[in-house]
């Protein structure tokens, strides 16, 4: 068990910057905290939001997390602030953070994150980019964990694009020593570094398995995971996207080539009848709904964390 107060005044830009030990308090925290068997206080703590990007579950379940831990969060909207007029962010990352005591920031680039985090002196958590989703991630491994107990012989298959779900997935699975199998279609893999850094971190040998079949990948899986085909910034290939992925889509079909016991996991916001059938969002292998209340048990946990 690790000291919590080592996580304390961290960023956590990628899925990376967390221990084993790391993720593993972060799951456990949250866990307690679900089960109201902890109270925290982070009582006049503010969280700065900077959402360049649409978002319901990441803002609400961050806002909802700060308000139950007695903390307070502010919404930047770029288009009323002066981000989106243009003001550099080595400015604005110092301004906000001798207001703010961490930033939540969801946002293209993978450097422009990094670029808040070097000029902040506060704590910048990813609250997505391009590259990563390191607190959906979190999130995602909570809720295997309520199903399973433990990590141990599990089968994650991700269906879909190779994009910042599936990078995080890979690093955060590379990490709790899960097998991480993910199908996309020819061209679509994922992060090369983010593939690399996984094999060197990952507890197992070979436990990341490309390909481009999902009928082979979801073999035995214990977990289906699937997220958009085209995600935010990418609506001009929407039209390309939407043929590429054709065979892509998590219904009865596959799920039948998975483990009698599988369940079902989307990051949402779905489309149903691309990615995912209606039926099977809505069927009984289905912990898609958990997933997503699990944000704010684990926004809570990460927050408790980084505040202490
Ligand atoms: N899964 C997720 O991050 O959802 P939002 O885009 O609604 O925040
Ligand atoms: N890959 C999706 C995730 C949305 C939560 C996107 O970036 O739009």
């Amino acid at each position: 068990m690790i000291h919590p107060e080592k996580l304390a005044n961290k960023d956590f830009l990628s899925s990376c910057d967390l221990s084993v030990d790391e993720v593993t308090h972060i799951l456990e925290l949250a866990e307690n905290l679900k089960k109201k068997e902890l109270s925290l206080n982070l009582k006049n703590k503010v969280l700065g939001l900077i959402f360049d990007k649409s978002s319901t579950r990441t803002r609400v379940s961050f806002q909802v997390a700060m308000a139950r831990l007695g903390g307070t969060t502010i919404d930047l909207n770029p288009s009323t602030s002066q981000i989106g007029r243009g003001e550099p962010i080595k400015d604005t990352a110092r301004v906000l953070s001798r207001y703010c005591d961490a930033m939540a920031i969801r946002t293209f680039n993978q450097s422009d994150l990094e670029e808040y985090a070097q000029w902040s002196s506060k704590p910048v958590i990813n609250a997505l980019t391009d590259l990563e989703h390191p607190c959906q991630a979190l999130a995602d491994f909570l809720t295997i964990k309520e199903e399973f107990c433990n990590f141990e012989n599990l089968i994650l298959t991700f269906v879909g694009d190779g994009n910042n779900v599936a990078n995080s997935l890979i690093i955060c699975g590379a990490l709790l020593g899960v097998e991480v199998r993910i199908a996309t279609p020819k061209g679509y893999e994922p992060n090369h570094d983010v593939i690399k850094k996984a094999r060197e971190i990952s507890k197992f040998k070979d436990s990341l398995k490309l390909f481009n079949d999902p009928y082979l990948a979801s073999s035995g899986a214990n977990v289906l995971y699937t997220d958009v085909w085209s995600s935010m910034g990418e609506e001009n290939q929407k039209e390309e996207k939407d043929k590429d992925f054709y065979g892509f889509t998590i219904d009865n079909d596959l799920l039948k080539q998975a483990d009698k016991n599988a369940i079902i996991l989307h990051c949402l916001p779905a489309y149903r009848g691309k990615e995912i059938t209606d039926e099977i969002m809505e069927g009984q292998h289905s912990r898609i709904f958990d997933q997503a209340e699990n944000r704010m048990h684990i926004q809570q946990a990460l927050l408790a964390c980084l505040l202490s």
